[in-house]
């Protein structure tokens, strides 16, 4: 995933524990319906880079969090994301035929299934929430946290960032409303993935709350611009989706408005912002120091 060999230590225990924990709460294929069964099977485990659980475990980690009790929030994100991709991919969004190196949901079954994989998806996320043993949490902590994922996910949130981008095609957006739309469709689950890991220890410093809030809306964007000039520089292979779609279906992005450059440009001072935001946090931080680093450096 990247070449800092800190962050790839880091990266590995937390990829294994969220896809261990994943594959405990996702009911396998022979429980009927299994084709529905497989295929949120299929679209979850199938790789992926776990950003939003990394940020969820590097976040709680910074703040003295046990990581097992953590699991339920890396868990639900990654669930929430699962299922945004695969009513992204459909063809009446993003049409698109590849997804982390493999044909789509809709083109391994039909669109049917793919629909209703994003559906139950959505639903295990928050049912993860309620009911997760692990979760060290009073019961009011438990309900900040179903309503910080509702939020992140609905039409305040990512499903209203989607309605903006379909919206937005062939359209000239200015740059307010360009990041408007991507604070929206990609940063809202990234923020609440980082209000998770602080909710679930606990913290109860509004001022450290607000550091990691404006570090995690800054990622956010940057993770969106960086999307976008990778749909340009990256290659298909590599990135496991099509590249050079964006163009094709004059998608608004910062690429587009900007050129690359200045794409880039914006990716390097959201970094900057992100970093200065946990100026005052010691090395138990580091881990979302190197996250960050790599979303704008990422090559996928
Ligand atoms: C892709 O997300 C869609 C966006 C929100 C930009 P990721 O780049 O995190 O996709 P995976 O999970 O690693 O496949
Ligand atoms: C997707 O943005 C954002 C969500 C799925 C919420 P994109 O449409 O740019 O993501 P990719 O490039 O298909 O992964
Ligand atoms: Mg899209
Ligand atoms: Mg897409
Ligand atoms: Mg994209």
């Amino acid at each position: 995933m990247h070449a800092n060999p800190e962050l790839q230590a880091f990266l590995k225990p937390c990829q294994n524990q969220v896809e261990s924990a994943l594959d405990h709460w996702l009911p396998t294929a022979t429980i009927i319906p299994e084709q529905l069964h497989a295929a949120m099977r299929y679209s979850t485990l199938g790789g992926g880079k776990r950003v939003r659980p990394v940020l969820v475990y590097a976040t709680g980690m910074a703040l003295s969090g046990n990581t097992q009790h953590l699991d339920g929030p890396a868990c639900a994100v990654e669930l929430i994301h699962a299922y945004s991709l695969v009513h992204d991919d459909l063809p009446a969004m993003d049409d698109d035929n590849l997804r982390r190196g493999q044909p789509t949901c809709h083109k391994q079954y039909n669109e049917a299934t793919a629909i209703l994989v994003g559906d139950a998806l959505q639903t295990l996320a928050f049912q993860i929430l309620c009911k997760d043993k692990n979760m060290r949490i009073n019961a009011e902590t438990r309900l900040e946290m179903i309503q910080t994922l509702a939020i992140a996910s609905g039409s305040r949130g990512m499903a209203g960032g989607q309605a903006l981008d379909l919206a937005a095609e062939g359209q000239q957006l200015n740059l307010a409303e360009l990041e408007n739309l991507h604070i929206h469709k990609t940063g809202a689950l990234i923020r609440a993935s980082v209000r998770l890991g602080a909710l679930a220890t606990e913290q109860r410093d509004d001022a450290l709350i607000q550091k990691l809030d404006h570090y995690a809306k800054c990622i956010g964007l940057a993770f969106q611009v960086r999307d976008d000039i990778l749909d340009i520089e990256g290659n298909t292979e590599t990135l496991g989706k099509t590249q050079g779609k964006d163009q094709a279906q004059l998608k608004s992005t910062y690429p587009a408005l900007l050129g690359l450059q200045g794409a880039r440009d914006t990716a390097d001072q959201l970094l900057t912002e992100a970093l200065d935001s946990l100026s005052g946090m010691n090395e138990q931080a580091d881990p979302l120091r190197w996250i960050a680093n790599y979303i704008v450096g990422r090559s996928y």
